[in-house]
C-alpha cells in the first residue's frame, strides 16, 4: 500500500528490494553521491546496510572503503556508521558527525572543506573525480517517472545527473505535502556557455518540482520509513540572546541609516543555537513581510512564519528540531505556499546573494583584532565542522556579520585573539562581529581602527587587557604599522592553551 502510494510508476514499483541487496550493488573504491544537508533527506537505510557489509568484509581481512559525497552533513545512520567501520576513505564537502570528525582529526580519513555552492559546478567541471553511484533519498515518485525530492535538495540533481548507476530510498516519513516544494533549476552551464540565472526575488520560481531522472539508471528502489536527524535546539541562554539583542538592534540601526524597506533585506541565516535565537528575536521587531534567501530552515524561520514577520523562505534545505519537524509534518499545507527549497548551487549561489543583497549571519571560532575569522580549526588544526556556505553567503551579502560568544571552554579560551590559527573569511569579507560583550561595525575601518574597536566592543573582560597590551607593543616593535603585529607572539595564545589548558597568563 504504503509502496503504491509514493511509487506511482511499475517500473520504479519493479525494482524496488532491500537496503542490503541494495547496498551489494557497491564495491570496494567506490565514489557515492549521497542526498543530505544539515541531518535532513540523507538516505538512512543503504548507508547502514552498507556499513555492515564493509565490517563483514573487514572482519574477513578484505578492504572496503568509500569515498562519500554529499549535500553538508547527514545523520548517524550515514556519517556515523560509515565512519565508524573505517569504511570513508575520503569526505567532502561538510561534516559534523562527532564519529568522521575524530576520523579526520585522527588522521584516518582525508576531508576536502569546500564552499558549498562550488560542490556541483566543481563536480560537472570533473574536478573531483568520477561518480560511481548516486544514493538519494527521495519522498515519492510520480507516474511520469518523475522523483519528488525529500526535505533537502542540496547535490541531488547533480548526483542524480552524473554518477553512472543510482540507488534511491523512498521516505514515507517524509511529509507527502512537500510535493510541489521543490524549485530545481535545469539553466546552470558551465564556463563558457554560463548565463545569469532568472532570480531577482527570494520567492520567484525559476525550475520544475520534480528531479528529472534516466530511469534505465535506476538500479535498486528502497522504501523506508525512518526520522531525519533533527538535533534538538537548546533554548536562548543570556549570552544567546545578549548576542541576538546586540544583533537586533544593529539591524533596526542599520535599516534606518541606509533607508532600507520595512521588509528589511533577505536573511541568510546560519547553523547553531545562536543564530536560531536571533530569528526567535526578529518575531518582535519593527520589520514586517521578510523574507529569507538561506541556506537551511530552522524553527525560528517557521514561527516567523506563524506570527506574520517573514513572508517566505527560500533554502535547500530543512533543519529542525524533533518537535518542530514532527509540527511541520503535522501542519505542511500550511507551510506549503511559503517555503522554496532549491539545489545549494542556487541557494548558495553568489551571484544570487550579491543581487539580492543578502544579510549574512553567521558563527564563528575565533576572530583576531584585524577581523579575519576562523570558522572551521579549533587551535588551527582541528576540524569543528567545515566553512559550509558561510563563504558564499559572506563575500557576497550587503552585509556580513559574525557572531560567538567572546569566550569559549568556560572562558579558557578567547574567541578574539591577537591573530587568528587558521582563516576562512578574511577581514575583507567580515563587516560586523558580534559577541554578547558588543557589536563592532567594522566597514570602513583601517586595520587599527577595526582592533581598537573588536578590542573595545567585543572581547571579554578578562582577555581585554591583554589584548590592548599586545596592541600597544605591535604597534611600537612591529616590523610595519598597517596592521602591527608580533609574529613570535601572536599564536601564543593558542600554544599557551595547549600547554596549560587556558589562554589566560
Ligand atoms: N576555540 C576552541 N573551541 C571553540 C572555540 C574556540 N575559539 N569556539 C567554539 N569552540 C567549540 C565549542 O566549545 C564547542 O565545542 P564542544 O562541541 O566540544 O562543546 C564547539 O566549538 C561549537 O561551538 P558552539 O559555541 O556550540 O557554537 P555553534 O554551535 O554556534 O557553532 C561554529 C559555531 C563556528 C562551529 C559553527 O557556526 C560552524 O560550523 N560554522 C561554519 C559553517 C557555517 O557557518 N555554516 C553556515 C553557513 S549557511
Amino acid at each position: 500500500m504504503l509502496q503504491q502510494a509514493r511509487i506511482r510508476n511499475l517500473d520504479f514499483q519493479s525494482k524496488v528490494m532491500s537496503a542490503e541487496d541494495a547496498a551489494r550493488l557497491i564495491s570496494n573504491g567506490s565514489t557515492i553521491g549521497m542526498s543530505g544537508f544539515t541531518g535532513s533527506g540523507y538516505p538512512k537505510a543503504v548507508p547502514l546496510a552498507l556499513a555492515a557489509r564493509i565490517e563483514e568484509e573487514h572482519a574477513k581481512g578484505n578492504p572496503f572503503r568509500v569515498k562519500i559525497w554529499t549535500g553538508a552533513s547527514t545523520g548517524p545512520e550515514l556519517d556515523g556508521a560509515l565512519a565508524k567501520t573505517d569504511g570513508i576513505e575520503f569526505r567532502l564537502p561538510y561534516n559534523s558527525d562527532p564519529i568522521a570528525r575524530q576520523k579526520i582529526n585522527a588522521g584516518q580519513m582525508e576531508y576536502f572543506d569546500m564552499h558549498l555552492s562550488q560542490v556541483a559546478p566543481m563536480a560537472w567541471e570533473g574536478f573531483l573525480g568520477k561518480l560511481d553511484t548516486a544514493v538519494i533519498e527521495i519522498s515519492g515518485i510520480t507516474p511520469a517517472g518523475e522523483l519528488v525530492p525529500s526535505s533537502s535538495v542540496g547535490n541531488n540533481k547533480t548526483w542524480i545527473d552524473i554518477a553512472d548507476k543510482i540507488i534511491l530510498e523512498v521516505n514515507a516519513w517524509q511529509s507527502s505535502m512537500l510535493d510541489g516544494m521543490h524549485d530545481i533549476y535545469y539553466g546552470t552551464a558551465l564556463p563558457p556557455h554560463r548565463k545569469p540565472i532568472p532570480l531577482v526575488n527570494s520567492d520567484d520560481r525559476i525550475g520544475q518540482p520534480y528531479f528529472k531522472v534516466d530511469p534505465s539508471k535506476v538500479v535498486a528502489v528502497v522504501v523506508t520509513d525512518a526520522p531525519d536527524r533533527n538535533a534538538p535546539f537548546s533554548a536562548p541562554d543570556e549570552t544567546a540572546e545578549a548576542i541576538a539583542a546586540n544583533i537586533l538592534d544593529f539591524l533596526v540601526w542599520e535599516a534606518k541609516r541606509a533607508g532600507l524597506p520595512p521588509s528589511l533585506l533577505p536573511l541568510q541565516s546560519g547553523v547553531g543555537n545562536v543564530p536560531n535565537a536571533v530569528m526567535a528575536g526578529l518575531i518582535d521587531t519593527p520589520f514586517e513581510q521578510m523574507t529569507a534567501f538561506t541556506e537551511v530552515i530552522q524553527d525560528g524561520m517557521l514561527d516567523m512564519i506563524e506570527a506574520g514577520t517573514l513572508r517566505m523562505a527560500s533554502a535547500t534545505a530543512f533543519s529542525l528540531s524533533p518537535e518542530k519537524a514532527l509540527y511541520f509534518n503535522e501542519n505542511a499545507a500550511r507551510f506549503r505556499d511559503k517555503l522554496i527549497l532549491r539545489p545549494q548551487e542556487i541557494s548558495n549561489n553568489p551571484e544570487l546573494v550579491r543581487r539580492l543583497g543578502c544579510i549574512a549571519m553567521n558563527g564563528l571560532i575565533e576572530a583576531d583584532i584585524y577581523g579575519n575569522v576562523n570558522s572551521t580549526h579549533v587551535m588551527g588544526s582541528r576540524i569543528q565542522n567545515g566553512i559550509g556556505g558561510s563563504g558564499d553567503f559572506a563575500r557576497n551579502g550587503y552585509v556580513s556579520i559574525f557572531m560567538t560568544p567572546s569566550t569559549a571552554k568556560g572562558g579558557a579560551i578567547s574567541a578574539i585573539v591577537p591573530q587568528v590559527a587558521h582563516v576562512d573569511h578574511i577581514n575583507q569579507d567580515v563587516q560586523v562581529i558580534v559577541t554578547e560583550q558588543g557589536l563592532a561595525d567594522l566597514r570602513g575601518l583601517s586595520p587599527k581602527q577595526k582592533a581598537k574597536l573588536i578590542v573595545e566592543k567585543c572581547a571579554h573582560p578578562a582577555y581585554r587587557p591583554m589584548l590592548e597590551d599586545y596592541m600597544a607593543r605591535a604597534d611600537k616593535e612591529s616590523y610595519g604599522l598597517h596592521a602591527p603585529s608580533l609574529p613570535r607572539e601572536a599564536l601564543s595564545w593558542h600554544q599557551r592553551f595547549m600547554d596549560t589548558g587556558s589562554m589566560k597568563l
